[in-house]
């Protein structure tokens, strides 16, 4: 299968994917912003803590391969921010090329704790309900993300705006080089 011209952006929790996606569209008015948890909700019609709760995490992980799989045969020229574990589906580089928001634990903990609605935003990620839970899985991935990526952006150095820029430009060179 063709790789689709899709921008995934992957990272962990809270890191600010669906932020920059959003800037990123408002940049480049022909591109469409997705998120992935979005996506499963409307599709379930439940809310990702409740697919935790009554169905576990294997099926939303199930879910998450499912919208993998959709976004790669029918999307095109979209942003597409996903949940923090998704960078695990297979073929996720079918969907487009691949931008790791990087950052380190306590910045993302600090963002999060910064955040408007700060509290209502960590009861949505059971996967967050536990600061020391939390910082052992972002241990165990940080690696991981890097190795799937196509661009790594250091998302501690710079705001929003100026890297939903570079993102932008990054991804026009690279697919420059390939027609
Ligand atoms: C998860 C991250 C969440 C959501 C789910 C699982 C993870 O998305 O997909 O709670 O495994 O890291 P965000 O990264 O948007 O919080």
């Amino acid at each position: 299968m063709e790789k689709a011209n899709n921008i995934v952006l992957i990272g962990f929790m809270g890191v600010g994917k669906g932020a920059l996606a959003r800037e990123m569209v408002r940049q480049d008015s022909s591109l469409y912003a997705l998120d992935t948890d979005d996506m499963i909700e409307s599709l379930t019609n439940t809310r990702i803590k409740k697919i935790f709760e009554r169905a576990g995490e294997a099926a939303f992980r199930a879910l998450e391969q499912k919208t993998a799989d959709w976004l790669a045969q029918n999307v095109e020229n979209a942003v597409v921010s996903t949940g923090g574990g998704f960078f695990k589906v297979n073929n996720l580089e079918r969907i487009g090329t691949i931008v790791y928001l990087k950052a380190d634990f306590d910045w993302i903990y600090k963002r999060i704790l910064n955040a408007p609605n700060a509290k209502k935003k960590l009861k949505k990620r059971p996967l967050f309900q536990d600061v020391g839970k939390a910082e052992k899985l972002f241990e165990e991935r940080f690696e991981a993300y890097e190795k799937v990526a196509d661009i790594v952006l250091d998302v501690t150095e710079t705001d929003t705006e100026e890297m939903a820029k570079r993102v932008l430009e990054n991804v026009k060179v690279k697919n420059a080089g390939k027609s």
